[in-house]
């Protein structure tokens, strides 16, 4: 498995990756399907070349099959605190370590800068695997924030988690 950030040629799988993960588990993030379907590539490149965010690609036998994103605040007085969001695996790379993997870069990467002394994310409050992946990782919870999303009529809760680096 290789793990690497994305660039501007990259755009086009990204796209393909994202939408699939929206599709199948629009309650698992902000975004809507419908959202993202209308980004143009020229939009995409424009993301994954922004200076707030590194976007990961996790590979297997050369096809991108895991994402994940570490968004940095603009703001003077919250450069301390850093994101995780988006991350997903396609069905049929699950189970191999790869959310672990990705976390890990994310988690090693956002350690060495400067400014970041911890990571936040929210994850919905039924979600078991990621709950218990971002649990073992170090990540505590301080939130429970209910009827986060809401998705055709129907609430969903979310849990806020922090893992302070520094
Ligand atoms: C959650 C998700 C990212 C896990 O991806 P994955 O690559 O299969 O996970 P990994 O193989 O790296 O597993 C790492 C750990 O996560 C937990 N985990 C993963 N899948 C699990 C499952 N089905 N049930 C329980 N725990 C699970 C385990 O703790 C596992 O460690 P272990 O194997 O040592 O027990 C993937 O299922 C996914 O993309 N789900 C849909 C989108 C989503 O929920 N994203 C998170 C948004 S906050």
């Amino acid at each position: 498995m290789k793990i690497i950030p994305l660039h501007k040629e990259h755009a086009e799988s990204f796209k393909q990756i994202r939408l699939i993960g929206l599709k199948q588990h629009p309650e698992s993030f902000a975004s809507s399907f419908e959202e993202e379907a209308e980004q143009s590539i020229q939009d995409i490149e424009k993301k994954l070349l922004s200076s707030q965010a590194i976007t990961y690609g996790a590979f297997h036998e050369g096809r991108l099959g895991g994402i994940i994103t570490l968004l940095f605040e603009s703001k003077l007085k919250m450069h301390h605190k850093a994101y995780i969001v988006g991350l997903f695996v396609q069905e049929e790379f699950r189970g191999l370590g790869m959310a672990k993997q990705l976390m890990n870069t994310v988690i090693d990467n956002a350690r060495v800068v400067e400014t970041v002394e911890q990571l936040h994310l929210t994850v919905m409050a039924d979600n078991q695997p990621a709950l218990k992946l971002y649990k073992k990782l170090g990540f505590r919870s301080y939130a429970h924030e209910p009827r986060a999303l809401k998705v055709a009529g129907h609430y969903y809760d979310e849990i806020h988690m922090v893992l302070p680096l520094k």
